[in-house]
């Protein structure tokens, strides 16, 4: 895939730890060992895999992935202690390639955190990254908010990190406050001013909280920088990371100004961004390039007339170069069962004998109230099934009563731990009413903290998908299901962030404390 004449640009996915740290984005131990399996497959250089020392649950998932993944190296991350870089080893070093990730916050608010002078601090990442070192040969150290860290500084803990053994120096603009040509100007400041620099290869690492994040990771690179740290759809705190779909295709398709080759797959890339969207609970929006659902659609009579004419008027890269089929029409009420697993299988959908029954009964009860059936209702369908296989609480009826004579009612029947438990409620609306029918049931404190409803395709008979969030003692938790009636898929999508409420439970360690990368030091 590299092409000869091309500077090698290492894509270095952290979905499974920057992304999944994002409030609500919690992905279960197997969704992640998926999650980097696909990433391992489409050619991604470096995973990510968790913070290690976090839980007891993220460790086990460090380690699953660096046990089973075949090529790409495997990184865990570290604060600057020997316990939390002793506790990533003990994940990682089971991996073909381990990487150890460390780091501290560097500028003058991070510094305050941990009550550091600038020598103790420069002291700290001396023993520590030579502590890591010690452990592994591939080490990546991080200034955390690099682009706020005074210049004199950070060329001193860049050099210190450098020869303490540090093999990758990552410059995080952690806040998303960095410009273009600054992001280019610090990378080649760096690599032209600090000693040592030239031995070891320098990543960029962007959020996206004015909405540079894409420029500023290919700014980087053109100052010098190496690696781009990124994660599929963007995901990640606030307004997320660096999209791996969005460099890895401006890469491609400008590659006459912007020189440089990974060695990503693209055409894996709409089968992994959906996957992330239905694991982490949070949908790709209609318009976000080069993954959202009008990426590649053109409606407009002048777009379609031009489309038809030649392409490329409008479309600068090809829907399969992305994976995208060319075809949206899919399935009727006819339709068998091979028909049903060819085209799942062609929507990144391998499913096994026993999952096909299940997933073709509620595919014939979808086209029966549906006339057409599209790829994104088969997506839909899918996510639903998935998200939903382990669930302890299960919607078993529902029967509500709305309109403008009130009041609204709803009668509920769930099936919890295989028990059948009924209630009925009344509420400001159909959707409250059947909610408060569940916390009838399922005694909770959580809050809802979003509720939002889209319709998966056009028509009054598409199917709407539901996502809510929840929060209970600062866990946050998503939610998500779809249906052709909104008041059930709205049930549906709140027992299901319950059913993950009580996962999140049950994840706390018992001796390691939940921590948060942002108590570095
Ligand atoms: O944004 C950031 O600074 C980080 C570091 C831990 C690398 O994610
Ligand atoms: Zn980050």
């Amino acid at each position: 895939m590299t092409q000869p004449d091309k500077a090698r640009i290492k894509i270095f996915d952290t979905t499974l730890r920057d992304g999944e740290q994002s409030p609500g984005a919690t992905m279960t131990h197997d969704e992640k060992l998926e999650i980097a399996s696909m990433l391992d497959e489409m050619g991604v250089d470096v995973i990510e895999a968790g913070f290690p020392i976090a839980s007891e649950g993220d460790f086990a998932a460090v380690k699953a992935i660096a046990e089973q993944t075949e090529r790409a190296t495997i990184c865990g991350l570290a604060r600057a202690n020997v316990r939390d870089i002793d506790r990533c080893w003990e994940a990682v070093r089971h991996a073909r390639h381990p990487r150890i990730h460390t780091f501290i916050g560097t500028s003058p608010l991070h510094r305050a955190i941990p009550n550091l002078t600038t020598d103790e601090m420069a002291d700290r990442i001396h023993d520590t990254v030579t502590h890591a070192r010690d452990l592994c040969e591939d080490v990546q150290w991080s200034p955390m908010d690099a682009t706020r860290t005074e210049w004199d500084y950070l060329a001193r803990v860049v050099e210190i990190a450098i020869r303490a053994g540090a093999t990758t120096i990552n410059i995080p603009d952690t806040v998303g406050y960095t410009a273009p040509v600054e992001s280019a100007d610090l990378i080649r400041r760096l690599i032209a001013e600090v000693p040592g620099a030239g031995d070891v290869v320098f990543a960029t690492h962007c959020h996206n909280d004015l909405g540079m994040a894409t420029a500023n990771a290919l700014a980087a690179v053109e100052g010098g920088a190496r690696q781009i740290e990124c994660t599929i759809n963007g995901l990640g705190e606030r307004a997320g990371n660096t999209a791996l779909e969005e460099v890895v295709m401006a890469l491609k398709v400008r590659g006459d100004i912007l020189p440089f080759a990974t060695g990503v797959d693209t055409r894996k890339i709409m089968a992994i961004s959906r996957r992330v969207a239905a694991v982490s609970g949070f949908p790709v929006q209609f318009n976000k390039a080069i993954v959202g659902k009008n990426a590649f659609a053109h409606e407009s009579g002048i777009h379609q007339d031009g489309m038809l004419k030649n392409p490329e008027n409008f479309e600068i890269m090809r829907p399969e170069d992305v994976g995208l089929s060319a075809t949206t029409l899919t399935m009727g009420k006819h339709s068998g069962r091979a028909a049903l697993r060819s085209k799942l299988s062609d929507l990144g959908f391998e499913v096994a004998d026993n999952q096909l029954a299940d997933v073709f009964v509620r595919f014939k009860a979808l086209a029966d109230r549906k006339k057409e059936v599209y790829d994104d209702d088969l997506i839909a369908l899918m996510q639903v099934e998935e998200r939903t296989a382990e669930d302890r609480i299960k919607v078993g009826s529902l029967r509500v009563v709305c309109g403008t004579e009130g009041p609204q009612q709803a009668s509920l029947t769930l099936s919890i731990d295989g028990q059948d438990a009924s209630a009925d409620a009344t509420g400001d609306g159909p959707v409250d009413a059947a909610f408060n029918a569940v916390k009838a049931l399922v005694d909770h404190g959580a809050r809802l903290q979003l509720y939002q409803v889209s319709a998966v395709t056009e028509g009054t008979d598409a199917q709407a998908t539901v996502t809510v969030r929840m929060e209970e003692a600062g866990r946050i938790v998503t939610g998500q299901s779809a249906d052709t009636d909104t008041v059930v898929a709205s049930v549906k999508a709140y027992v299901n962030a319950l059913n993950r409420l009580m996962m999140r439970r049950g994840k706390v360690s018992g001796d390691l404390p939940e921590v948060s990368y942002k108590d570095a030091g």
